[in-house]
Order: structure tokens, then C-alpha cells, then sequence
């Protein structure tokens, strides 16, 4: 596995690999590397001839100073764990790489990027959309890889390739749990021993949440539960709990189609998000009941 600092060297690699004929996957992240992210790894590797993996943590997707000077900063361990993957590359690109001296161009995503994350930490996505957008063109990539534990993100980046007519595929893959239920993130290194033993609560709280409204529960209700029990459990507030439509992100009032909960939520200080599909039922002509698939 190299590890490329430069998108000079980068696209000297790709350009060879894309004469060869061969295909190129990408998987984005900004490090701290756990098991979520290596099933992305593991995904681009059965899919791609080639695999990249960027490393980059990108100062323009935090609106909190103080959130991004304490991101964990974990290059070496990083390398370590992708070693047994076999990929190509590591880009860890110098911040002038991305946002040379100049940069002025914004990618700003509207519709998917408003509400939830996109109304409680302003400037977000256009973060992710701008760094996003750059590292799918310096990797030439032809399939790239999200987690759905950041559901939002994905439907922003996959909104972005389909209306700037990027070639890659944006493939989205399972959200990955510890063993007691929390969704793999960078973010539980920094949990003390007592929250990190709370956090799993948001798992067994939103999966009874979606049970009860799958199960015909009026949602408000449902949802005024779930935020007592988070509460109750611990957690120091609640940034959103919202029943949206997938994949448009609607407020719902009822799971008449396609729905998921989302939550964010601070513990110890702290910001966890996660994210469940709600089995539902919607109407049909007939006026009976019919079950959907969830998403
Ligand atoms: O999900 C992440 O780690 C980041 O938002 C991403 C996609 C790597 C962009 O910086």
C-alpha cells in the first residue's frame, strides 16, 4: 500500500491503472479508522479493481472549532489496519491540495442537506459536498463508498454526483454495530467509561421506536418515549428525533411510505448520530392496509 500526499502523484497512478482498462474505488474518510469503515474497504475491494482510501479531516464540514481540534488524529494505526486489505493507496492529501491558496468555489447542496444535521450544524454539507466532490474527481474514482450510518451524507453526495454528471457510482453500504448495538464512529473514542456503557441506549431506543410506529403507534407518541427514555438514561440533549420520508427527507406525521428515525444526540459531550428504517404500512386504493419494505 502506498501513501500519496501529493494529487500530482496521485493522478500519475490512476492515469496507468485507467489505461490498463481497470476500475477505481474510493473509499472518503477522515480517519480513526474502525470496523465501519473497513467493510467500505472491504466492499470497494470486491467491486473495484483498485482501491483507494482518503484520509483527510476536512476543516470546512465542522462548524465547532473546539469539534475539530479534538477529531482523533490517527495516521499510523490507520495505515495499520488497512494493511491487511490489500488496497493500493492511502491519499492523505496536504489541506493545499484540496483548498489551495484561492479556493472560492462552494458545492452547496439544497432539498436532501436541509433539516436534521443540515439545520443543527450550519455549513455542514457544504463541507462534505465541497471536499467530497473534489476527492471523487483527484481519484478518477468510478464507484465510492458511504456509510448509511450517515444516511444524510449519503443522499447529499449522491444528490451531487447525479446533478453535476460526476461518473461515479455512489454506493451506499450497512451501518456497522458493536456487539451491544452502537453504531460504529470515530466519535465513541471519545466517550468516558460510564457514557460509552449509555450509548448503546440510542440503538434499543430507536429500534423500539420503529417497532411501535411500524406497529401502528401514533409517531409523536412513539417519538415523545424514545427522547424521555434518552434522557432518562443520561444523555444531555437532543438535537433532533425525526421521523423523515427516505429517501426525500420529508417530516412525517404518519409511516404511510418509506420512512427512517433519525437522531442526534449529545452524551459526555459528545455528538451521536444514528439512523433505523421504520417497517410501515401505506394506503392503497382499496383503503386496506398494505406492508411496505422498508428501505
Ligand atoms: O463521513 C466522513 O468521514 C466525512 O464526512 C467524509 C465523507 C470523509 C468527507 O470529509
Amino acid at each position: 500500500m502506498q501513501i500519496i500526499r501529493q494529487k500530482a502523484a496521485l493522478r500519475a497512478l490512476t492515469e496507468t491503472w485507467r489505461r490498463a482498462g481497470e476500475t477505481i474505488g474510493v473509499v472518503p474518510t477522515m480517519g480513526a479508522l474502525h470496523a465501519g469503515h473497513l467493510s467500505l474497504v472491504a466492499a470497494a475491494r470486491a467491486r473495484t479493481d483498485h482501491v483507494i482510501v482518503t484520509l483527510f479531516v476536512n476543516p470546512r464540514q465542522f462548524n465547532n472549532p473546539e469539534d475539530l481540534a479534538k477529531y482523533p488524529r490517527t495516521e499510523e494505526s490507520d495505515a495499520e489496519k488497512l494493511a491487511p486489505f490489500g488496497i493500493d493507496l492511502l491519499y492523505i492529501p496536504e489541506p493545499d491540495e484540496i483548498y489551495p491558496e484561492g479556493f472560492a468555489t462552494t458545492v452547496s447542496v439544497s432539498g436532501v442537506s436541509d433539516g436534521l444535521c443540515g439545520a443543527t450544524r450550519p455549513g455542514h454539507f457544504d463541507g462534505v459536498a465541497t471536499v467530497v466532490t473534489k476527492l471523487l474527481l483527484q481519484t478518477d474514482a468510478d464507484r465510492a463508498f458511504f456509510g448509511e450510518k450517515d444516511y444524510q451524507q449519503l443522499q447529499v453526495v449522491k444528490r451531487l454526483a447525479t446533478d453535476l454528471d460526476l461518473k461515479t457510482e455512489i454506493v451506499g453500504c450497512p451501518t456497522i454495530r458493536e456487539d451491544d448495538g452502537l453504531a460504529m464512529s470515530s466519535r465513541n473514542l471519545r466517550l468516558g467509561a460510564g457514557p460509552r456503557e449509555t450509548a448503546p441506549v440510542i440503538g434499543r431506543v430507536l429500534t423500539t421506536a420503529a417497532k411501535a410506529i411500524a406497529r401502528g403507534e401514533n409517531p409523536a407518541q412513539a417519538l415523545d418515549t424514545a427522547r424521555e427514555a434518552l434522557l432518562s438514561a443520561g444523555f444531555d440533549s437532543i438535537d433532533y428525533l425525526e421521523l423523515r420520508s427516505d429517501p426525500d427527507f420529508q417530516l412525517m406525521t404518519k409511516a404511510d411510505r418509506p420512512a427512517r428515525l433519525f437522531l442526534a444526540a449529545w452524551l459526555d459531550g459528545v455528538r451521536l448520530i444514528d439512523n433505523v428504517a421504520v417497517a410501515g404500512r401505506q394506503k392503497v386504493e382499496s383503503s386496506e392496509d398494505q406492508p411496505f419494505e422498508p428501505a
